[in-house]
């Protein structure tokens, strides 16, 4: 096995071990965020080591902020104060990253300066409309090309609004929440369901005011953010593909140590129970980390394969979910079967993960079919083939788990694409197979 741009990976006969992911890829793009905005400095422990999260420091470098790398994953960020960025000398890079690009976008909103934001094809390709409207309701004004990347934000003094958002999208709340640090007066923004809520711990851990009252959040404009050492859980839909591979080989057993256990991110454990797959979890409730507002949970998870059942996903749990949704898909490959609807929003992530997942899945053998708004695929066992990531990180992680359940080896085409969150996977695959 190999992590250049094709990988080959042979069946498994399970999948056993005990082991730590990478750093969240949401909670550490916040994170460097704020300590950039912050008065002081911030250790920021178990940072993200993906492209993805060094854009964010990249164009925050850019910005004038000075970050150092210390021993293993800890970054350090020297804040420069809340009104403290410089205007950035050429366009910032977000490479592949949307919420690099839509949570900076929020920041930029208030800054006294134009920026510009530019991205890889991929990310060219992803919507900014969902931010860019907010923001000019804020006072911002925002060039687009027709809705895609490359932007220009053009800051200004903001107003704080009241934001109905039409899509349950965390980017969106977090890039209007960021704004409205810099505007007059309170921002709140009403998403139609629930998401991850690592912006609003985030901003209250930095010392801004937050309110949450069922599906609104209001943010205060602040004077200043308070910097500090924060540890950053491991990522869980990291752990959800190593979890999808113990749930369905028989005899597997994987136990993953301080992933991250924040409520808004823990669905796929009940969707695993629900396949048929043994999950145990133990939260630690000592220390800083504990269960406090503004705190991010942090565990250890089992997962133990038992029974292999049929998954159907419903829309109403689909943003609670939408990035384990390609992990989960791969359960069809070990006998199951995964039906999933009114997950349209998987076309305009890194890639169209309804279209790339299909066709993934066909190259290895599954049945498997596109809907509109989701997919189905269906048991038996897969053949083995060689599917293609389409520069998608989940793709090819969800692909490489698939084909560990197929007759023969498989060979997946752009397996690079991983280094955007989880650079050592293929390395943790190999030590994993038993
Ligand atoms: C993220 C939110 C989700 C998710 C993405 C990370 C975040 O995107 O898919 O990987 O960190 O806020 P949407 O806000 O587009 O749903």
């Amino acid at each position: 096995m190999s992590s250049s741009h094709a990988a080959t990976i042979l069946p498994a006969r399970r999948v056993r071990g005990r082991l730590r992911v990478p750093g969240d890829k949401s909670i550490s793009h916040r994170y460097a965020m704020l300590a950039a905005l912050a008065d002081g400095h911030s250790t920021l422990d178990n940072y993200a080591p993906g492209a993805d999260c060094r854009s964010t420091l990249t164009c925050m470098e850019a910005l004038g902020v000075e970050t150092r790398r210390q021993a293993s994953d800890a970054i350090t960020v020297m804040g420069r104060g809340l009104r403290g960025l410089r205007s950035p000398a050429g366009p910032l890079d977000c490479g592949n990253s949307g919420t690099t690009m839509r949570l900076l976008a929020g920041v930029l909103a208030g800054q006294p300066y134009t920026a510009q934001m530019i991205g890889d094809e991929s990310l060219s390709r992803r919507p900014m409309r969902r931010v860019v409207a907010p923001l000019e309701q804020m006072g911002a004004r925002i060039e687009s090309r027709d809705g895609h990347p490359p932007l220009a934000v053009h800051g200004t003094v903001l107003h704080g609004i009241s934001y109905r958002s039409p899509t349950p999208s965390a980017q969106v709340k977090s890039a209007v929440l960021l704004a409205g640090l810099f505007a007059e007066g309170i921002t709140s923004v009403t998403e139609p369901s629930a998401t991850r809520d690592h912006t609003e711990r985030a901003l209250r851990r930095f010392g801004a005011s937050v309110v949450v009252k069922d599906l609104t959040v209001s943010v205060q404009p602040a004077s200043r953010l308070v910097a500090g050492d924060r540890r950053i859980p491991g990522d869980i839909s990291s752990a959800a593909f190593w979890f999808v591979a113990a749930a369905g080989i028989p005899g597997s057993r994987i136990e993953i140590e301080g992933v991250g256990l924040n409520p808004s991110r823990t669905k796929i454990l009940d969707i695993l129970r629900r396949f048929g797959a043994r999950v145990t979890v133990t939260v630690y409730e000592t220390g800083p980390e504990s269960q406090t507002l503004e705190s991010e949970p942090r565990g250890d998870v089992v997962v133990e394969h038992d029974r292999t059942g049929t998954l159907i996903i419903t829309p109403e749990e689909v943003p609670g979910l939408i990035d384990e949704l390609p992990a989960l898909a791969a359960l069809a490959a070990f006998g199951g079967e995964v039906q999933v609807s009114g997950a349209s929003e998987l076309r305009v992530k890194e890639s169209d993960r309804i279209a790339a997942l299909v066709a993934g899945f066909r190259a290895l053998g599954i049945d498997a079919d596109e809907r509109p708004d989701g997919f189905v695929a269906a048991g038996g066992t897969p053949t083995g083939g060689s599917p293609d990531a389409h520069g998608d990180h989940r793709m090819a992680m969800a692909f490489a788990i698939a084909a560990l359940a197929a007759e023969r080896p498989s060979t997946i085409t752009g397996a690079d694409a991983v280094a955007i969150s989880y650079p050592q996977f293929f390395d943790t695959l190999e030590r994993l197979v038993r």
